[in-house]
């Protein structure tokens, strides 16, 4: 990991104060968020596109907070550096001010959430200011609001024109105003997110919205080419793991099919006897790195004397 001090809201500030761009990615689970972490990037996003990417829904509307808590709670377990943000799914923030209070603190204390994230300009002004007045810092999120795939007719461009371009700017301004910390720019043309920033003492994060925003966030799927399907304009694709993941996978499906795998190097052997026998048991040591049996501690049938049999890999 290359930078050790853990990232705050106050981290983050700074980074724009310093003209320091700010990296942001999702992670829905702990391997994912392991690996996102130590590789040094400053927020980690539990998105409530874990709808779409992990539930293989085609918008984000039927997640809930009990999706976000557990996956919540599976990332901030695995991660030591990076700042955790816990998205407020669609309908948990709407009803009332106290229903989205409540929701935020579950996010944080189930979820381990060091903060939260709502969709919405000036109209959720109120509801923002009052989770920040409860101790939960609110990242705000404006442009292409997925929550609002119906009222927008799908996933489109934000803020073209003169009138559009404007509100998102005073939506920027409310929100901040309201006690935001940091703002997402989703989808809108470069020239209005770099205005917005410049207006903005706090940082923003930008997802399809150009260079000139403080920060910039994608979905860690998309980065990695996990689904060949999907390449929309805003994503850069820094691997193509869908293609290795599927060779990789072709390869056991075909070493099964041979009976190449398991070979004597992924196999345990009986050790041959030199002593009395002695039947192994759970104090002998335990599974050996997980999920399959170890060497000592597999009950009757792995049976063994002393002498040094390792599996080749746990
Ligand atoms: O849910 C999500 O992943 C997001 C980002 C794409 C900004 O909101």
């Amino acid at each position: 990991m290359p930078e050790t001090s853990p990232v705050t809201t106050l981290t983050l500030r700074k980074m724009k104060c310093d003209g320091q761009k700010i990296s942001m990615l999702t992670s829905y689970d702990a391997t994912f968020a392991r690996l996102v972490d130590c590789a040094g990037v400053d927020i980690i996003l539990v998105g409530d596109s874990l709808g779409m990417v992990m539930q293989g829904r085609a918008n984000t509307l039927k997640v809930s907070v009990d999706d976000m808590a557990y996956h919540g709670a599976c990332v901030s377990r695995a991660v030591e550096r990076a700042h955790v943000v816990v998205d407020m799914p669609f309908m948990s923030y709407h009803v009332s001010t106290a229903e989205a209070v409540s929701n935020a603190g579950r996010l944080v204390q189930e979820g381990g959430a060091h903060a939260v994230k709502l969709e919405g300009g000036a109209e959720r002004a109120s509801v923002i200011a009052a989770i920040t007045s409860a101790q939960i810092p609110v990242m705000g999120h404006i442009g292409l609001t997925p929550q609002s795939y119906h009222v927008q007719g799908g996933f489109k461009v934000q803020g073209r024109g003169d009138e559009a371009s404007e509100r998102l700017l005073a939506d920027a301004l409310a929100i901040q105003e309201a006690g935001a910390y940091s703002l997402v720019l989703e989808g809108i043309p470069k020239e209005l997110a770099t205005r917005i920033s410049d207006a903005l003492d706090i940082p923003t994060i930008g997802i399809g919205a150009g260079n000139g925003c403080d920060g910039q966030v994608l979905v860690v799927q998309d980065l990695l080419g996990m689904d060949e399907r999907f390449k929309p304009r805003f994503v850069k694709r820094y691997a193509e793991l869908g293609s290795t993941i599927r060779a990789a996978v072709g390869a056991f499906i075909t070493d099964v099919r041979s009976g190449a795998f398991p070979d004597d190097a992924h196999s345990f052997h009986a050790r041959r006897r030199r002593g009395p026998v002695r039947v192994a048991s759970v104090e002998d040591g335990g599974a050996e790195g997980g999920y399959g049996p170890s060497e000592s501690g597999g009950g009757p049938d792995l049976e063994s004397e002393a002498g040094s049999d390792e599996p080749a890999s746990a």
